[in-house]
């Protein structure tokens, strides 16, 4: 799967930017808050506005403070996939079940110094497992490459624990860096600067899918 993030596309023409990558699995929204990360993006009237604006189903990842208060509206707003940091999350058995009864898949993310050995057993209550191969805050950044052991781990404890959970990637990802995170098994790759860099965003996306599958 590919979710191109529109971080990276043109604020003023949200509807136009999700026209533009319309071979795209998931569109992916960066909420940010300004104190859980350094930037400030939008909110929950943006996100609810974009819904009903685009078929493309909404992959929101809250890079926000006390998401247990906040996750469950981005839900209620019709996305498929909520995303809540595990560094932030107070309750995160209680945070997925709220994100559930509201409607969407339930997506835990790592920053990359945070250990996956520490979620293990919350990973269980979890459909998405978003991994950052760049710290959290701003596009554009260089890939991590030092994350792929994490990815690894992930796809290993997925697969031989059955668990039903998709291994999603976030940061640095372009056809440079596509293979490698696909080898290392995730199945769902963000891409901001790289489809919405790119002169047309929707060959873009094609291009990346193509190497991840190479
Ligand atoms: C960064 C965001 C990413 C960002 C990725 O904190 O979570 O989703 O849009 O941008 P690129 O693909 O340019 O690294
Ligand atoms: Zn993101």
């Amino acid at each position: 799967m590919i979710a191109p993030s529109i971080l990276s596309a043109d604020f003023a023409r949200l509807k136009e930017e999700a026209d533009a990558v319309p071979g795209a699995d998931w569109l992916h929204v960066d909420v940010m808050d300004g104190h859980f990360v350094p930037n400030l993006t939008l909110g929950l009237p943006v996100v609810e506005a974009l819904e009903r604006a685009t078929d493309i189903p909404l992959d929101c990842h809250l890079m926000i403070n006390d998401p247990d208060r906040w996750a469950p509206g981005y839900a209620e707003a019709g996305s498929r996939n909520v995303t809540v940091h595990a560094e932030a999350a107070h309750d995160p058995r209680k945070l997925s079940r709220d994100i559930r009864a509201a409607g969407a898949l339930a997506g835990l993310s790592v920053k990359p110094r945070t250990p996956l050995e520490d979620w293990v057993e919350v990973l269980r209550d979890y459909d998405t497992l978003l991994v950052m191969s760049v710290e959290p805050g701003f596009g554009g950044q260089k890939f991590m490459p030092e994350v792929l052991d994490k990815v690894r781990t992930a796809r290993r404890l997925v697969d031989t624990g059955h668990l039903n959970v998709i291994v999603e990637i976030d940061g640095g990802i372009s056809r440079d860096t596509i293979e490698q995170a696909a080898e290392a098994g995730v199945d769902c790759f963000v891409a901001g600067s790289a489809v919405y860099g790119a002169d047309d965003p929707e060959r873009a996306v094609e291009a990346l899918r193509d190497q991840a599958v190479r």
